[in-house]
C-alpha cells in the first residue's frame, strides 16, 4: 500500500520543479526550496516559469497545498524524511562539473539535521560526489547514523519531463545502505506497484499497471556513472549519425534511409539517430565534458568522447557552409530563421546549436528575422534585437522577403507549415533544413530549392519544354 512521504526538493529549476510536482502527483507531501526569492514568489503565485507539458496543470493542482514553496532549507530539512538535491551543476572552466551549489546545500542541511534523513542526489554529478557529500556532512559535525546519501539520477527530457518522470524506462537508485534504499522504494512505490496508473486522472504515458517501471538498485558509484554514461552514450549516438550523414552527403546517399536501416536492428534501436545541426541543451554538452574530465582525472583514456564533441562542433560549421553553398555570399543576405530553442517543445536555449548558427550568420554579415514558438524571450536576453536581428511572431513573417529560410529547431509546428504560403513570402524559394522536417520530393514539387542534412540537395526541375521568354 502506498503511503505519503514528506519530501524536500532543493532547486526549482527544470529538474527540481518537475520532480516536486510529480512527487505530489504520486501522493507525497513536498516542500520545494529555492534560494531565489523571486522564483519562490512566482511559483507560489502559480507561474510555472518554464515551458513544460502538463506542468502548469500539476502546479495549479498542488501549489501551496501538497507542494509548498519556500526559501528556508532548515525548515524543509526538519520536516522531511528525504531531501532531493536538484540545484544546478554548471560546467566549470576546466570542463568538469562545478559542485559548489551541491556542497552549499549539503552544509546547510548539516546545520539543521536532528533526525535521520536520506539525502538524494538528483542533479547530474560525477562519480564520488556521494562520498564528498557524506564527508561534508561529517565535517560539519553530523553523526553518521543521522543520514545516508543516495544517488537517484533523473533521465528527464525537457518538453516531456512530466511524463518521463511518471513513466520512466527505469528508476535507478544507488544506495549503499538498506535503510536508505527502503525509503526510496517507498517513495517510488506508487509507480513500481503500478498503483498510480490505475488512478483516475493519472497522467498518461508508456507505463501501465501491467507494465510498471523497474527500480534498479545499485551502488551509489554505479548510479552516478549510469547517469553520465547514459547521456554520453546518447550524445555519441547523435554524433555518430551526424558523421554518417556527412558520408551520405559525400556519396549522394540518404541518411534517413540509412538511420532506418540501422535502427531496425533491435540491438541498435531507432531512437537518437536523428541527424541535425548537433546536440545542445543543459545536459549533453556539459555531461560529455564532465564525463571526459572524470576519466582524465582517473587516468583513463576516453578520447572517444573528445571525438563526439568535435563532430558536434563541426556539424554547426558544416551547416553554415551549406547555407553559403546555397546563397554564394552571405554578407547582406536576409535570412529567415525558424527555431531558437535547443530542441522542439521547450523554451530552453542553453547551449542551443540554433543560437550558435544565428551568431555565426550575424558575424558573416547576414540580417535575420527569427521566430520561435516559445524561446524568443529567453533569446532576447542574450541576443537583443538589433538592426540586423528582428524577432517575429510567426513562421511566415520570418520568411517574408528573405533570401532563404533556415529550420534550426524541430518544433512540431514547423513540420506542418503551409509551404505554398512560405514560397510566396520568400524572395527566393530556398529552404535549408537543419532538422530534416520535410520530404525533399514534396519541397521540389512546390518549387523549392531544398537542402537538408545527409540527403541529396533537391532543386526544382525546370520545365525544358516550356517556351522561352525571348
Ligand atoms: C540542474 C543541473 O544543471 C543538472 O545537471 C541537474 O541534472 C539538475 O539540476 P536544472 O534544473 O535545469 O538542472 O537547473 P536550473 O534550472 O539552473 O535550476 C537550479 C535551481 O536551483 C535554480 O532555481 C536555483 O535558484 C536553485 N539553487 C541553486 C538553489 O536553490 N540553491 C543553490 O545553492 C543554488
Ligand atoms: C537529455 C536526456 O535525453 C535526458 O535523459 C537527460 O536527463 C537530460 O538530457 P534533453 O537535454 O532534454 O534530455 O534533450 P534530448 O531530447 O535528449 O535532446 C538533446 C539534444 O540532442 C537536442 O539538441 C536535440 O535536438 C538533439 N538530438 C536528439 C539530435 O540531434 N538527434 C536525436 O536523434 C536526438
Amino acid at each position: 500500500m502506498s503511503e505519503n512521504i514528506k519530501i524536500a526538493v532543493v532547486g526549482s529549476g527544470y529538474v527540481g520543479l518537475v520532480a516536486a510536482v510529480c512527487f505530489a502527483e504520486m501522493g507525497h507531501d513536498v516542500i520545494c526550496v529555492d534560494n531565489d526569492e523571486r522564483k519562490v514568489a512566482a511559483l507560489q503565485g502559480g507561474d510555472s516559469l518554464i515551458h513544460e507539458d502538463s506542468l502548469p496543470e500539476l502546479l495549479e493542482k498542488y501549489r501551496n497545498t501538497k507542494v509548498r514553496f519556500m526559501t528556508d532549507l532548515a525548515e524543509a530539512t526538519r520536516e522531511c524524511e528525504a531531501i532531493f538535491i536538484a540545484v544546478g551543476t554548471p560546467q566549470s572552466e576546466a570542463g568538469d562539473a562545478d559542485l559548489s551549489y551541491v556542497e552549499a546545500v549539503a552544509c546547510e542541511i548539516a546545520r539543521s539535521i536532528t533526525s535521520y534523513k536520506v539525502i538524494v542526489e538528483k542533479s547530474t554529478v560525477p562519480v564520488y560526489t556521494n562520498e564528498w557529500v557524506t564527508r561534508s556532512m561529517e565535517r560539519n559535525g553530523v553523526a553518521r547514523q543521522l543520514f545516508d546519501v543516495v544517488s537517484n539520477p533523473e533521465f528527464l527530457r525537457e518538453g516531456t519531463a512530466v511524463s518521463d518522470f511518471l513513466h520512466p524506462d527505469r528508476i535507478v537508485v544507488g544506495a549503499d545502505s538498506e535503510r536508505a534504499a527502503a525509503v526510496l522504494r517507498r517513495i517510488y512505490l506508487p509507480l513500481t506497484s503500478g498503483d498510480y496508473y490505475e488512478r483516475s486522472g493519472s497522467i498518461a504515458g508508456s507505463c501501465n499497471v501491467a507494465d510498471p517501471p523497474p527500480l534498479l538498485l545499485t551502488s551509489t558509484k554505479s548510479a552516478e556513472i549510469i547517469k553520465h554514461a547514459s547521456n554520453a552514450f546518447l550524445a555519441l549516438k547523435i554524433s555518430f549519425i551526424n558523421a554518417v550523414s556527412n558520408l551520405c552527403e559525400a556519396t549522394d546517399a540518404n541518411v534517413e534511409q540509412v538511420a532506418r536501416g540501422m535502427g531496425l536492428d533491435s540491438r541498435i534501436g531507432p531512437k537518437f539517430l536523428r541527424p541535425g545541426i548537433g546536440y545542445g541543451g543543459s545536459c549533453f554538452p556539459k555531461d560529455v565534458a564532465a564525463f571526459r574530465s572524470v576519466a582524465e582525472q582517473l587516468g583513463i583514456d576516453f578520447n572517444l568522447l573528445t571525438e563526439v564533441e568535435k563532430i558536434n562542433g563541426q556539424q554547426k560549421k558544416r551547416f553554415l557552409n551549406k547555407v553559403r553553398s546555397a546563397l554564394w555570399t552571405l554578407r547582406g543576405k536576409r535570412i529567415g530563421v525558424l527555431g531558437l530553442a535547443f530542441k522542439g517543445e521547450t523554451d530552453d536555449i542553453r547551449e542551443s546549436p540554433a543560437i550558435d548558427v544565428v551568431e555565426m550568420l550575424l558575424a558573416e554579415g547576414c540580417s535575420i528575422a527569427a521566430y520561435d514558438p516559445a524561446a524568443i524571450a529567453r533569446t532576447q536576453e542574450v541576443l537583443p534585437a538589433a538592426s540586423n536581428l528582428r524577432y517575429v511572431t510567426d513562421a511566415y513573417a520570418a520568411a517574408e522577403d528573405a533570401d532563404a529560410l533556415l529550420i534550426l529547431t524541430d518544433w512540431a509546428e514547423f513540420s506542418n507549415l503551409d509551404i505554398d504560403r512560405l514560397n510566396q513570402a520568400l524572395r527566393y524559394p530556398i529552404v535549408i533544413d537543419g532538422r530534416n522536417l520535410y520530404d525533399p520530393d514534396t519541397m521540389v514539387k512546390h518549387g523549392f530549392t531544398y537542402l537538408s542534412i545527409g540527403r541529396p540537395a533537391a532543386y526544382p526541375v525546370r520545365d525544358l519544354t516550356a517556351p522561352s521568354a525571348s
